[in-house]
């Protein structure tokens, strides 16, 4: 039976759910894994993850379709995401049938905290590995434990798809030829201050721009970003140092075959939003869906976006709706991109 929840009220937080996936890697290999009841993790003082901050980690969600399947999107580009996270960190990659496996148990599990179709939000599944033994000099963990729990969210942003202030941040994300192209808790700690000060100053995000230069939009500090030029063609910022969005990835495909748009994956200057090229901006990712933006701030000079504060721009208002009924079972997928639980 499905769980009493004000599904429609939801916020994006943490509620532990029934059951949680554990896998260990031990005397170099990955174990069989399975599913537990316990959501408390008990290790050494010094395990590799609280000494040396070794974890990368995924979030995808879960849907329920409009006849009562529930599905995942694309997960498979989150286990191969995952694999290259690893790489970087020396973590040994978790084969993609495992990640695959393990995302179908968690959410088979907890198929009654899936919420219901039509309401808006879904079940956020979250895998990470993280070096578990001793570790004092620094290297890479010899043991590590691979997780999957899951929690019931609604919007990552008040008010949902109303559009949001942001901040152009005095700090740097990812440097050149650093960790910005991967998906490690690294990455999100050294984002903390910028958010904190953020928010204390009225702002819902961080836009970070290129460390090199400070001249080219990256990415905030959860979603990629999209814009739309006055000529409706989808823009898309390209650096080396981005999250490869799946979000992203697949609004570049939903423009382009669905709606008939021209995509245009270049890099973006800051000073090309002040001169107006954009009719419309957007924060994408699994948490952020389409998020849109109202305005960009860059130390006090503020460009509002013609959409203005209360609605989302007309060509990300129909991306976001295409996208969310590919995943909601709405309108057909292409080959590959909805994953059936159950
Ligand atoms: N960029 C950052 C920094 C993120 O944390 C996320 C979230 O996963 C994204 C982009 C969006 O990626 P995806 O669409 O794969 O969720
Ligand atoms: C996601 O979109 O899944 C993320 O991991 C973003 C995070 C900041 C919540």
């Amino acid at each position: 039976m499905k769980k009493d929840i004000d599904w429609s009220n939801l916020t994006f937080s943490y509620t532990k759910t029934d059951k949680r996936y554990v896998c260990n890697y031990k005397n170099g290999a990955w174990d069989e894994g399975g599913l537990i009841d316990d959501d408390m993790i008990v290790m050494s003082e010094d395990a590799g993850v609280l000494q040396y901050a070794q974890t990368v980690f995924e979030g995808l969600k879960a849907y329920t379709t409009k006849d009562g399947k529930i599905v995942c999107f694309r997960p498979d580009l989150n286990a191969d995401r995952l694999i290259d996270s690893a790489k970087r960190l020396e973590i040994p990659p978790l084969p993609k049938e495992k990640f695959l496996e393990s995302i179908r148990e968690v959410v088979a599990a907890n198929a009654d905290w899936v919420p219901p179709y039509g309401t808006g939000a879904s079940l956020y599944l979250r895998p990470y590995i993280f070096g578990i033994n001793p570790v004092i000099g620094v290297k890479p963990a010899d043991d590590y434990q691979y997780r999957v729990f899951a929690t019931p969210v609604g919007p990552y942003f008040k008010g949902g798809a109303k559009p949001i202030r942001v901040k152009i941040s005095d700090f740097d994300r990812a440097a050149p030829r650093g960790t910005g192209n991967i998906k490690v808790g690294l990455n999100y700690a050294m984002s903390l201050h910028a958010i904190v000060t953020a928010h204390n100053e009225g702002f819902a995000e961080n836009i970070y721009l290129d460390p090199a230069t400070r001249t080219k939009i990256e990415e905030t500090g959860g979603a990629n970003i999209l814009f739309v030029d006055t000529d409706g063609n989808l823009v898309v910022p390209k650096s080396d140092s981005i999250l490869p969005s799946i979000t992203r990835r697949s609004l570049v495909y939903v423009g382009e075959h669905y709606l008939g748009l021209k995509v245009v994956e270049r890099e973006v200057l800051l000073s090309e939003v002040f001169e107006g090229k954009f009719a419309e901006g957007g924060l994408c990712g699994t948490a952020a869906v389409i998020s849109p933006l109202g305005s960009i701030n860059d130390h006090g000079k503020e460009f509002t976006f013609s959409n203005g504060m209360e609605e989302m721009g007309p060509v990300l208002t129909k991306l976001r709706a295409t996208l969310t009924g590919i995943q909601e079972g709405d309108i057909e997928a292409p080959e590959g991109w909805i994953f059936t639980i159950c």
